[in-house]
């Protein structure tokens, strides 16, 4: 095989970051160095929890989970129980993990892990606010060569904001954070609300990770069922947009995707529309290009990919 693409999963496990965490753990691909949690979808007591309760579901308890940033760089916390449930993972009865959480706090490990790499070495997959991301950068500049792009779920343009009318939830989070990210320089490579809410938990697909008859695929369809009922109800169709796991199938499978080079900003000011992603698709601004902004996506061969890679669980 050749060699496994090295990344760090940044996640505030969420039904959708779960799913993520276990296609990314399913894939001979790439080498999960790390697991940081973040708060975001619940406090982070819940999410370094549920990030290790995904693990071994997955049956990797080897992997390292570390917590980080319990609140956003500079405003409150914003956790979206009515989303998630109470645990952020409602839906399947899962136990307590038994596998331990790494004592290192999660941006003293992704300091370490970029300093200790090679230059474009280490992808950074952001599916929560980008807290401990930015935290990271801020502190240790020097580790800016040593990533080789960061894949984040967030922001959105054509089907506006989740969270407020212009914000989707993790970059209206934590918007500060967003901001050092996506002035960082480094190569960046956004998902955001126009392509995922193109990914639908229909019955059929739900159904599907059912009849794989395993304790993953039973789980999966658990969490799906669960995550889905609040946007149903929203968007009156039938399952919800399926978010995170788009970044670890972009760097599975970049064929299904399609998007353009654009300049992507975050409104960190005004109360109104603080944490949009002011994103120039048309080229309207002479602004310059600073993220791989993708819309489309062939989500029969993303759902084909994740049912496919669950399967081996
Ligand atoms: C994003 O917000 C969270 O609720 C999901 O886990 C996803 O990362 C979607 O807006
Ligand atoms: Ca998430």
């Amino acid at each position: 095989m050749t060699e496994r693409r090295k990344i760090i999963i940044d996640t505030d496990p969420g039904q959708d970051d779960a799913v993520a965490i276990l296609l990314a753990l399913a894939s001979p691909e790439l080498e999960v160095l790390g697991i940081t949690a973040v708060a975001g979808n619940v406090p982070l007591a819940l999410t370094e929890t549920n990030a290790r309760k995904i693990c071994e579901l997955a049956g990797k308890t080897d992997t390292k989970v570390f917590a980080g940033a319990i609140r956003p760089m500079v405003r409150d916390l914003v956790t979206a129980e009515y989303v998630h449930g109470k645990t952020g993972l409602d839906g399947p009865d899962l136990p307590p993990p038994s596998m331990p959480l790494q004592p290192q706090h999660a941006v003293d490990f992704i300091v370490e892990t970029l300093r200790n790499a090679d230059v474009n070495e280490v992808t950074l997959c952001v599916l929560g606010p980008m807290t401990n991301i930015a935290l990271a950068l801020n502190r240790a500049p020097d580790i800016l060569p040593k990533v080789a792009e960061i894949v984040a779920m967030g922001g959105g343009l054509f089907e506006g904001g989740n969270t407020t009318p212009a914000a989707e939830f993790n970059i209206y989070v934590d918007p500060h954070a967003a901001d050092v990210v996506f002035r960082c320089g480094r190569p960046i490579t956004l998902l955001p609300l126009d392509l995922t809410h193109k990914c639908l938990t229909t019955r059929a697909r739900v159904d599907a990770f059912r009849a794989l008859g395993t304790r993953v695929g039973d789980a999966t369809a658990a969490l799906l069922d669960f995550f889905e009922r609040f946007d149903e109800a929203k968007y009156g169709t039938d399952g919800g947009p399926l978010h995170d796991p788009n970044v670890i199938a972009w760097l599975l499978r970049p064929d299904l995707y399609q998007g353009r080079h654009i300049n992507v900003e975050v409104e960190t000011m005004s109360e109104l529309t603080i944490g949009m992603t002011v994103a120039d698709w048309w080229g309207v601004t002479d602004r310059s290009a600073n993220v791989n902004y993708l819309r489309d996506v062939d989500d029969d061969g993303f759902y084909a990919l994740l049912l496919e890679r669950l399967a081996r669980l």
